[in-house]
């Protein structure tokens, strides 16, 4: 095993420009004080994150991800992970409503995208361009890059889960450097990386169940599973308070 991260695994293959990467049940929030399992979760975040990453491939971004090769396991491109997490918001929802003491939930006009350094230890802390370059994490044209990216898959992820009655509140998104110096999305985009709520309902049905001890957290995983992988209608998940 070359890395064992808090959701998943990333094994080398006798290719060296390709790992195997494995998606675990274990679940971790708030800097990984908290800590749990969800049943099923690697199951559902392996399947949500290759039909995603493989649309939108189909929309022109490029991504690590090749090809889904078991229940809990994808090969995708090796990458050097750029230390910058990009994040995505379409309303004001976690630390971005407690930073700025603003409703859960406000519409963002125009959407925000900020990064944040991606290191355990520190926090996370937020950074912005001059200091994500003058900690030699990224390049101003990469910056550029990133900002451009996770613009389009945003444009692209909203409509799509609309479509599945899912809003997009938030989502945060890794980059990787390709051997060949190329920028492709890396990582994954699954309930533990999005903020998705109900259309419906506005109930919440993503990480945040697990964050909150709102119940109901597997329940909410398998739901999404059935929305975006299976296509199914929505429906209420069972035993949840909206
Ligand atoms: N294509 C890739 N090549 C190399 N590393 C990757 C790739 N995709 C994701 N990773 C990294 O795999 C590690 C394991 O993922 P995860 O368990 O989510 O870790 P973390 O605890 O850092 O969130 C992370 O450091 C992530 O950045
Ligand atoms: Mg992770």
């Amino acid at each position: 095993m070359r890395y064992e991260g808090k959701a998943k695994k990333v094994y080398a293959t006798d290719d060296e420009q390709r790992y195997v990467v494995e998606y675990k049940d274990d679940a971790t929030a708030y800097n990984a004080l908290k800590r749990g399992t969800i049943q099923g979760k690697g199951v559902v975040n392996n399947a949500v994150s290759s039909v995603l990453f493989e649309m939108l491939a189909e929309h022109g971004v490029p991504t690590h991800f090749l090809e889904r090769i078991s229940d809990r396991e994808q090969l995708v491109r090796a990458v050097e992970i750029i230390p910058i997490e990009v994040i995505v918001r379409n309303r004001a929802a976690g630390s971005f409503a407690k930073r700025y003491g603003v409703d859960e939930g406000l519409e963002l006009d125009p959407i925000v995208i900020e990064w944040c350094y991606k290191s355990d230890e520190l926090g996370d802390p937020p950074l912005n361009d001059a200091t994500a370059v003058a900690l030699g994490l990224a390049t101003p044209d990469e910056l550029e890059d990133l900002f451009e990216l996770a613009s389009t898959v945003n444009d692209t992820l909203l409509p799509y889960f609309e479509e599945r009655g899912l809003e997009l509140v938030d989502f945060k998104l890794e980059f990787g450097r390709t051997a060949d110096g190329d920028i492709v999305l890396a990582d994954e985009i699954s309930p533990d990386t999005c903020r998705l709520w109900d259309l419906a309902s506005g109930e919440r049905l993503d990480k945040d169940r697990f964050r909150r001890d709102l119940g109901s957290v597997e329940e909410a995983y398998q739901e999404v599973y059935r929305r975006v992988v299976e296509g199914a209608e929505p429906r209420p998940i069972a035993g949840a308070d909206a």
